[in-house]
């Protein structure tokens, strides 16, 4: 049976998108069980934690690792040119399927925002499309310019043919006078929901918050 897959994208590079999705993995596992996945991961130095490796740890389905550990910290179509590694959306996407025939559940988190190039020809939201997610999150620090980058986004990613199925607002390190107020101006100007508003607290302490349970709530019932 081919199981739920959410894919987990933002608006760019260091805005918690590990952190939600570790945060969500903690929280669904309760019910299912959930593999998080990183297939392309630029900046992967030994010693350090990598995103793929977080999201390893709140699994509680493994899988064999596959996919790009770059070790250049620049944008994956950079760092595997430099390695003289060609990424291939395809293998990417057949593994991924394959996955979702065991796990009862896959989170996958892309690298950087939704139109960071992986390839020369080919940025997130070609594999976003290609992985025929039951949903994408957009996720965006509520601060100053995520109207922008929200708006900017999802209007893109629609004429790219994906559709964003909700977006996630992470309390920035520092607020300013923005903070607090995103979700409701978000949910005048954009058509997509603001499924979630989170603050500041570690992945456990996020996956314990209603609106956790909520949005994962809302996640099953979307793809119903
Ligand atoms: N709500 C939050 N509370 C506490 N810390 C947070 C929160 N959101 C993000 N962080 C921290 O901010 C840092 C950047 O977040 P994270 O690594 O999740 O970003 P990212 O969007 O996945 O980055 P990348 O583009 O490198 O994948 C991390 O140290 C993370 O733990
Ligand atoms: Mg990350």
């Amino acid at each position: 049976m081919r199981r739920r897959l959410v894919v987990v994208t933002g608006t760019g590079t260091s805005i918690g998108k590990t952190h939600f999705a570790e945060a969500l993995i903690l929280g669904w596992r309760r019910t299912a069980r959930v593999v998080g996945l990183k297939p392309i991961e630029s900046g992967v130095v030994a010693g350090a934690d990598s995103d793929g490796e977080r999201l390893r740890a709140v699994s509680s389905f493994h899988v064999k690792r596959f996919g790009y550990a770059l070790t250049a910290p620049m944008s994956p179509h950079l760092a595997a040119r430099q390695e003289n590694i060609e990424i291939r959306m395809d293998a990417i996407a057949r593994r991924v399927e394959e996955i979702r025939q065991e796990a009862g559940g896959v989170v996958v988190e892309l690298p950087g925002g939704l139109f960071t190039p992986i390839t020369d020809s080919a940025c997130n939201v070609d594999l976003a499309r290609i992985l025929t997610p039951d949903s994408v999150l957009l996720v965006a620090p509520d601060r100053l310019g995520v109207l922008h980058d929200v708006i900017a986004t999802v209007r893109a990613a629609s004429a790219a043919s994906v559709s964003i199925a909700g977006i996630v607002l992470m309390a920035p390190e520092q607020g300013d006078p923005s903070t607090g107020h995103n979700a409701d101006e978000l949910s005048r100007t954009t058509d997509v929901s603001v499924l979630a508003v989170l603050p500041r607290g570690s992945p456990a302490q996020l996956s314990q918050l209603p609106a956790m349970t909520q949005l994962i709530e809302a996640l099953a019932k979307q793809a119903d």
